[in-house]
């Protein structure tokens, strides 16, 4: 009888655990040959998995990064695994404001083309500050990511129709912006989650600003993914959070999966400014769709990182 409960136990502890780890994958079969990605942070986790599919797809990606050596080994994996030669790699470091305007002024030079921009990097909840003075987690997934689109929307503009998809977190719902405190640097986690909510709304007044344009925008969360986060954290924490993410994180293939949806479907083209997970659009918190706090941001960000 023990034996008994103890398989049925195991049975629907494993059951659960798969139906937390189900995800939907994008089927399409659509090329982009032609077509230039930019994905910052292209050399990890769901930024380097989102780089294979769309190379495989036939689209010259760039990787932006902020570390040359681990770049090149990740170019290596991406052109192995993709079997294509069009991917490259280029320096930007988001939590340096006049890295990011350097590599828009060679990017610019350089590329003809920009169609889909992927805004994948981010950092963890950790209290620390860019070069610039803002805190890591505004600085580097909101302000970084908010002038480097700037910079390249003239680009963006004239390859239309063309994309931009930011990549946040359903976390977001934690938090609300406290416009006293942009830099607010206090709760790690809570750091992140208003970070991931200025991505929401830095989306939707993107997607507003271009309308009618030829761009568009979109928020992804792309599911609980087993990344390299970890690597942020102590030792102690990073072995608890390794182990919580491997019994229940999906691998970075599945989280990669709303975003090569996002730059390729069409079904999305219609849905600018929308959030989406799981392959398909999903709703957000009131707060969170909040047509002024989003213009308020962006006015607010237009000073930060000196945007005329
Ligand atoms: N993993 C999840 O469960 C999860 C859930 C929701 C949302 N997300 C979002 O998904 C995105 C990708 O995260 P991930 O899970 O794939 O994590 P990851 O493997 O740690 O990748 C993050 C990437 O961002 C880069 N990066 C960090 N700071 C940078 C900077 N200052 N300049 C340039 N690049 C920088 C990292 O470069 P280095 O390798 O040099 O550090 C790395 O390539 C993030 O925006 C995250 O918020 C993740």
């Amino acid at each position: 009888m023990y034996l008994l409960y103890t398989i049925i136990s195991a049975l629907v502890c494993f059951l659960t655990l798969k139906w937390m780890k189900r995800r939907r994958y994008y089927m399409g079969v659509k090329r982009l040959d032609g077509k230039t990605v930019l994905i910052t942070g292209g050399n990890s986790g769901i930024g380097k998995e989102t780089a294979v599919a769309l190379a495989q797809r036939g689209a010259r990606v760039i990787i932006a990064c902020r570390d040359e050596e681990k770049a090149r080994k990740a170019l290596r994996e991406i052109k192995t695994r993709s079997h294509s030669m069009n991917v490259l790699q280029m320096d930007l470091d988001l939590a340096n404001m006049r890295s990011i305007r350097e590599f828009c002024k060679a990017f610019l030079q350089q590329e003809k083309r920009l169609d889909v921009l992927i805004n994948n990097a981010g950092m963890p909840g950790v209290l620390d500050w860019t070069d610039d003075n803002f805190s890591m987690c505004f600085g580097v997934n909101h302000l970084g990511h908010f002038l480097l689109t700037n910079l390249l929307l003239p680009r963006l503009k004239e390859s239309a129709p063309s994309r931009v998809i930011n990549l946040t977190c359903s976390s977001y719902k934690y938090q609300k912006l406290n416009f006293q405190d942009l830099n607010y640097n206090l709760f790690p986690f809570f750091t992140y989650c208003r970070s991931k909510l200025a991505n929401i709304y830095f989306t939707q007044e993107l997607a507003r600003m271009t309308e009618g344009r030829g761009v568009t925008a979109y928020a992804v969360h792309p599911g609980f993914v087993q990344s390299s986060w970890t690597g942020h954290f102590s030792v102690l924490y990073r072995i608890l959070a390794q182990l919580v993410m491997w019994m229940f994180f999906v691998s970075c293939e599945a989280g990669a999966q709303t975003v090569v949806y996002c730059a390729i479907s069409d079904e999305v083209i219609p849905l600018s400014g929308g959030y989406f997970t799981d392959c398909r659009p999903a709703p957000l918190r009131a707060f969170a769709r909040d047509s002024g706090v989003a213009r308020k941001l962006w006015e607010a960000s237009e000073r930060l990182v000196h945007l005329a």
